[in-house]
């Protein structure tokens, strides 16, 4: 398949262009755009076989479903049941912007969408590329990330063309993303909020619009195989680059002592390691993430593709926990190693 890549410029929209792609999408094809979390792949949420071909094109496994993007929080109550006022809140509060929420789905959402659950994930982007290609569309869009299954989200157009040029029909090359990371899915179906992927708005946020939010268990442990989560996308491995991913977590005096230990065991590899700030490590790429767990999350999706580009086979990531984007940092950091974790 060809595929068009199209540039846009963010603070200076090309209508025909916009309205070209947004006929794709209401036509049945597939077009990856950005959002201020990470590049989605996107198709029209009303039709099924072209929400099937996201499927394919991903190498998606079937079970699991995914979010559908709205231009704004009206469109949101014709795909469900009934909305909470919890729920009410949370739209007031975070949309748009980076917060996925489940609930009940309606009769319009199918089940192709929803991987046979009767819930649906809802979000409103933020982003302004985003919101005119829904718009144009004239429907909502299903969108995963634009990554192939299993790879590290795609926060530059670079990463979606590398992994979906020939895949699909058009990839909008527009910004880098601001966030860096996904956004927040958080349960809005049961009795008690729950997080089921920690992401662009942090629990602390969720606390203080909503009282009390539980977080799921499976963020930072393995799903066992006879396990069914709240959230399948749980169950698969996720955003990990070809290099082998260790983390190694604590006080960061320590971490770092532990991180020499492991690349004199390892001298005859190609090592890489992730640092908070500038400190320097004997090793063949060293890659800053930048100074906090918000810096981390912008940077690590795209650091971990710059290992593979550069032929690393294994990767030493420091890692401190802290409240915020920590639990991010965290899930998609376990989630890249495999659980390959060192506290010390
Ligand atoms: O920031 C984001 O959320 C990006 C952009 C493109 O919006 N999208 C994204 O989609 O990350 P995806 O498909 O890579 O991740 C969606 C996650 C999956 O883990 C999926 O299992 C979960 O949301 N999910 C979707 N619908 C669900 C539902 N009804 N119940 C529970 N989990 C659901
Ligand atoms: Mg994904």
């Amino acid at each position: 398949m060809n595929t068009k890549i199209v540039k846009i410029d963010k603070e200076n929209i090309d209508k025909d262009q916009i309205r070209m792609l947004g006929r794709i999408i209401s036509d049945g094809g597939l077009v990856a755009f950005p959002t201020e979390t990470v590049y989605g792949l996107g198709a029209n949420a009303y039709n099924d076989e072209a929400v099937a071909n996201i499927y394919k094109a991903k190498g998606r496994p079937q079970d699991n479903p995914l979010i559908v993007h709205f231009c704004d929080v009206e469109s949101v109550y014709d795909a469900v049941c009934e909305v909470s006022d919890k729920a009410k809140k949370l739209f007031f509060a975070f949309w748009p912007g980076p917060l996925t929420v489940i609930l009940k789905k309606s009769d319009k959402i199918s089940k192709t969408v929803t991987a046979g659950l009767d819930t649906v994930a809802l979000r409103v982007p933020e982003d302004k590329v985003a919101c005119e290609l829904i718009r144009a569309a004239g429907v909502p869009i299903a969108a995963p990330s634009a990554n192939l299954s299993g790879k590290p989200s795609p926060t530059t157009a670079r990463h979606v063309i590398s992994d979906m040029s020939g895949r699909i029909d058009a990839i909008i090359d527009a910004h880098d993303c601001k966030v860096g990371l996904e956004s927040t899915v958080i349960d809005m179906s049961g009795e008690i909020p729950t997080i089921l992927r920690p992401g662009g708005i942090t629990h602390e946020e969720l606390l203080k619009v909503l009282g009390e939010v539980k977080i799921d268990e499976h963020i930072l442990k393995e799903v066992e195989k006879n396990e069914a989560p709240k959230c399948p996308g749980m169950k698969y491995k996720h955003y990990a680059p070809d290099a082998d991913v260790t983390v190694v977590e604590g006080d960061l005096e320590k971490v770092r002592e532990k991180i020499k230990d492991l690349l004199c065991e390892n001298k005859k590899k190609r090592v890489g390691v992730i640092t908070y700030g500038d400190y320097k490590y004997d090793a063949d790429l060293v890659i800053n993430t930048g100074k906090n767990n918000k810096e981390y999350a912008k940077n690590l999706f795209r650091v971990l593709r710059e290992f593979d580009e550069n032929n690393i086979d294994i990767v030493f990531a420091e890692f401190k926990f802290d409240i915020g984007y920590g639990l991010a940092v965290k899930n998609r950091l376990y989630k890249a190693s495999g659980n390959k974790v060192i506290l010390v």
